[in-house]
């Protein structure tokens, strides 16, 4: 039994530190033109949600690849839209095509570290 409470310690130290550091600065935040790292990923949700498929990788006028274009294997892109289509349940301005560039709260830090987390 002791190694369980152990365990269970453990897990929920790791928990508290990853939540703390959720909360914490982050590189790049609030730093135009390419903003934090994980602005990167929301404009990968943004791009996933608005654009057809056919679009992802390709640059057009709602998708400048040169910003943080979406350079991963599309089972990754698809994480992406999944969670997109919860941002957009949240909060629709998470993923706004252009207007949510460089978007930054709390609520939205901490959405991001969850997903994240999701995977992997
Ligand atoms: C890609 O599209 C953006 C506009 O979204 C444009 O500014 C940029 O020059 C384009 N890049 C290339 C390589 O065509």
């Amino acid at each position: 039994m002791e190694k369980w409470s152990l365990m269970t310690i453990t897990v929920l130290l790791g928990l508290i530190v990853r939540w703390t550091v959720s909360f914490g600065s982050y590189s790049g935040a609030g730093k135009p033109p390419m903003y934090g790292d994980y602005e990167a990923q929301r404009h990968w949700q943004e791009v996933t949600y608005n654009l057809p498929i056919k679009q992802w990788y390709f640059n057009t006028s709602d998708n400048n690849l040169q910003y943080w274009g979406l350079d991963y294997p599309p089972l990754t892109a698809y994480h992406s839209l999944l969670c997109a289509y919860v941002a957009k349940l949240i909060n629709p301005d998470w993923i706004a095509l252009h207007t949510s560039r460089g978007y930054e709260s709390q609520p939205h830090k901490l959405f991001m570290r969850a997903t994240d987390g999701l995977q992997g």
